[in-house]
C-alpha cells in the first residue's frame, strides 16, 4: 500500500467511529449557536432600525472528503485531534450584508458577546488577496453545552457584501475544477478588474445609502 492509500484507509476507519461522529455533531451545534447569534442580532436590528444588517446567512459544515484532503495538504495527522487542532473551518458560516459598514456593525456585535472568543481575523475588504477577493474571515470559538460537558468549538465566520459574494461565487464557478490554459495574466487581470469595479460600486451605494438616511 503507498503511503497515500495507508492516510486514506486510517481515515475510513476514522470516520466510521462513534468518536467522529460526535465530533461533526459538535461542529453542527456550534454552527448552530453562531447561526442562532447572528439571527437575534438581525431580528432586533430589523426592529429598531427598520434596517436588517443581514440579507442572508448559510452554513455548512465541511464534507469529510474536503477533511482528508485539508489533513493532507496540510500534512496534519489523521486523528481526531489532528481535526480539531488543525481545521479551523469544518463548521463555516457566511454571512451576506447589504452594506460594507454593516460587515464590520456585525463583527463589532458577535464579538462584544462574552461567550465568544476571536482566534483569528483575516481581513480581505481593507486588505484584498491579489486577485481582487475581498471578504472579512474570523475564526471564533463558541462553548457549546452538551449532557456532561462544555467544549469550545471553533468556527470559521466569512463576511461579505452581496457585491463581495456575487464576485466570490462567479470566481469560484469560473476556476472550479479548470486548470486555465492560456491567457492565464489576461483571465486574471479581468478578474481583478471586475472586484475592483464591485469594491467601487459597494462604495457608492453606502456613500448613498448615508445620503438618503442623512436627509431622512
Ligand atoms: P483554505 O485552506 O481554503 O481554508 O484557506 P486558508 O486557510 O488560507 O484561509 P483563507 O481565509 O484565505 O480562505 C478561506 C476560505 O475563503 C476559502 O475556503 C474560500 O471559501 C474563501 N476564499 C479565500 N480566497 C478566495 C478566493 O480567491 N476566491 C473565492 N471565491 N473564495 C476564496
Ligand atoms: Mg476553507
Amino acid at each position: 500500500m503507498s503511503n497515500i492509500e495507508i492516510k486514506q484507509a486510517l481515515f475510513d476507519e476514522l470516520k466510521n467511529s462513534f468518536e467522529y461522529s460526535i465530533l461533526m455533531m459538535r461542529y453542527d451545534s456550534a454552527i448552530r449557536e453562531v447561526k442562532t447569534k447572528l439571527e437575534i442580532l438581525n431580528n432586533e436590528l430589523s426592529l429598531t432600525s427598520e434596517e436588517s444588517p443581514i440579507a442572508s446567512i448559510h452554513a455548512r459544515r465541511k464534507k469529510d472528503v474536503s477533511i482528508f484532503n485539508k489533513l493532507i495538504r496540510q500534512e496534519n495527522e489523521i486523528s481526531l485531534s489532528g481535526i480539531e487542532e488543525n481545521l479551523n473551518d469544518v463548521a463555516g458560516i457566511r454571512v451576506i450584508c447589504p452594506f460594507i459598514d454593516d460587515i464590520y456593525n456585525v463583527v463589532d456585535m458577535l464579538t462584544a458577546q462574552d461567550d465568544i472568543s476571536v482566534i483569528q481575523i483575516k481581513d480581505y475588504i481593507k486588505n484584498p488577496k491579489p486577485n481582487g477577493y475581498r471578504s472579512y474571515h474570523m475564526i471564533v470559538e463558541v462553548p457549546v453545552f452538551f449532557s456532561n460537558e462544555k467544549k469550545p468549538m471553533r468556527c470559521e465566520v466569512q463576511i461579505r457584501t452581496v457585491g463581495m459574494n456575487f464576485w466570490a461565487s462567479l470566481e469560484h464557478q469560473i476556476k472550479y475544477k479548470h486548470d486555465i490554459e492560456d491567457d492565464v495574466d489576461e483571465i486574471m487581470n479581468q478578474l481583478k478588474h471586475c472586484a475592483d469595479t464591485i469594491a467601487e460600486t459597494d462604495k457608492s451605494m453606502l456613500q448613498l445609502r448615508n445620503r438618503i438616511k442623512g436627509s431622512k
